[in-house]
């Protein structure tokens, strides 16, 4: 509070002192009845313009909306303005306070409202669009009585890529694996009155689970793929229809910083696959991969308030599937961290082991890779691929020597064969192709022994990595299966 200067000894103060107390005065009492006048002024409230007409503006405040003359200036649906708050006038336009729900945009109502759907909403919602154009899918922030879109946040458009063609058959190996999908995924929509008779649908989930570099990547695309080619056979689709029916999201890439802002990156996958099916007739892919990264086990990471959320919401979102719009598939090599109210049947019903490859499957998949190389003339892709897997499998390269019981176990290399170590190793041999011919001035094509130094560096230098997992799962299946072999 600001100090009145004190009283003069008025007896023998001299006029110039005296004039000086009264100046001091003076400006004592204009500041003090400055401040009275500014705590007289009733305070100003901020809302959001819910929407004007010709004569009035409409305010969204509290639980409910005001109706006020409008302003002199404009003023349009979605801003936020400073009112007093006793008459409610609009004093003038505010900041933007983005900080309400963040919500997914489900579908256009008419040219002026939206249904939206959001963390802590039971079903759809319809609020106001605001000046902000916006479309399906997008990711909205509303204001705090939740009744008006206020700003719209950028796509998360990294999260979902074109597919690429991929058959079944560009798979080598795992026949069974193929055999089981496709009776999963196809038979309800190539054989749908034979479905309809049994009252079997097409599954709502499917699990791909199995050590890395096995496949489960691919196998995704490929049942996209295969789905696509289905309709394109009744003539429904065109390549957009398959780049829209694969929905492939990295797990990792759905984590946000933002809270709610994860959430609404899943909802925004199903909304994608509900466009899909309502464009083209034929269910989506949504395709998790890494599952584990965002839909691990609620409560084993106390530190990560994510998991409270993220798994309801996904789980919300599978079980509104309706009209089967969509397949979900999880990948992942860690299915034991997965929340077990995901994997569950009714969610998940289709749980499949993606395998590494055995000495003949690692045999096709080398020959499907060899395929498409140039070889030296005579050479057989199917031919070569065998010998180099029988030389990949040989007992001779030991990645471990182990104690079992007792007995000193020799764990082969092959406890570590998958499709991405074949696939490599083909491509190394080509490379080493390419440095002879550059070398030696010629044009010859790959040849065995290109392959075969190929195979000796895969060996030496994922022997120098830590190959527990894929040493301890060997031990298992051979416990499993009696086929051990002590080292002499
Ligand atoms: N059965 C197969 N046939 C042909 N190529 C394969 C096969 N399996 C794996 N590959 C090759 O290995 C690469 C990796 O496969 P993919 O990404 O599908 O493995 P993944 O099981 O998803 O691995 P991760 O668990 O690490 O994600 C592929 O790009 C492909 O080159
Ligand atoms: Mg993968």
């Amino acid at each position: 509070m600001t100090a009145l200067p004190p009283r003069p000894d008025y007896a023998n103060a001299t006029r110039a002192e005296l004039l000086e107390v009264v100046d001091q005065a003076h400006n004592a009492i204009e500041k003090i009845n400055d401040w009275v006048e500014r705590v007289k002024t009733a305070p100003n409230g901020i809302a959001t313009v819910h929407h004007v007409d010709e004569k009035w503006a409409f305010l969204a405040m509290g639980s409910g909306l005001i109706r006020i003359p409008k302003p002199e200036f404009e003023v349009k649906s979605g801003q936020m303005v400073v009112c007093n708050s006793e008459t409610m006038a609009i004093i003038e336009i505010a900041e933007i306070d983005a900080t309400g729900e963040t919500c997914t945009v489900q579908r256009l109502l008419d040219d002026k409202t939206v249904a939206v759907t959001g963390a802590g909403m039971p079903g759809e919602r319809s609020v106001r669009k605001g000046s902000i154009a916006v479309e399906e899918a997008d990711t909205v922030i509303l204001d705090r009585t939740g009744s008006v879109i206020v700003a719209k946040v950028a796509k998360p458009h990294r999260a979902v890529k074109p597919a690429k063609r991929i058959s079944f058959d560009g798979l080598g190996g795992m026949a069974e694996t193929k055999a089981q999908l496709r009776e999963a995924i196809e038979f309800p929509h190539t054989q749908p009155e034979l479905f309809a008779f049994y009252g079997k649908e097409p599954p709502a989930g499917i699990l791909l689970w199995g050590p890395p570099g096995c496949g489960k990547t691919m196998l995704g695309k490929a049942i996209a793929t295969a789905l696509a080619d289905i309709y394109a056979k009744k003539g429904v689709i065109d390549d957009a229809a398959l780049q829209s029916a694969f929905i492939y999201v990295k797990a990792t890439e759905l984590l946000d910083k933002f809270v709610g802002e994860s959430e609404a990156k899943i909802r925004a996958l199903f909304v994608r696959a509900k466009k899909h099916k309502m464009k083209f007739g034929f269910p989506a892919i949504i395709f998790i991969d890494e599952a584990d990264a965002i839909l691990g086990r609620r409560g084993d990471n106390n530190l990560n308030p994510l998991d409270k959320t993220i798994v309801p919401a996904f789980l919300t979102e599978m079980d509104g599937l309706e009209d089967k719009t969509a397949t979900v598939v999880l990948a992942t090599n860690r299915p034991d961290t997965l929340d077990p109210a995901i994997v569950r049947d009714g969610r998940i019903d289709i749980k499949i082991k993606v395998q590494r490859p055995d000495e003949a499957a690692f045999a096709d998949i080398m020959a499907l890779a060899l395929n498409k190389c140039p070889l030296q003339k005579g050479l057989k892709a199917k031919t070569l691929a065998a010998k180099l897997a029988m030389n990949f499998f040989s007992p001779q390269h030991v990645l471990a020597t182990t104690k079992r019981t007792g007995r000193a176990v020799d764990v082969p290399f092959s406890a570590l064969a998958s499709g991405a170590i074949a696939v490599g190793i083909i491509q190394a041999g080509i490379a080493n192709a390419l440095h002879r011919d550059l070398e030696a001035k010629t044009k010859t094509g790959a040849c065995e022994d290109d392959f075969i130094r190929a195979i000796e560096a895969s060996l030496a230098s994922n022997a120098q990595l830590s190959n527990t997992d894929a040493i301890n799962d060997w031990l298992a299946e051979q416990t499993a299966t009696p086929k051990l072999m002590a080292a002499e």
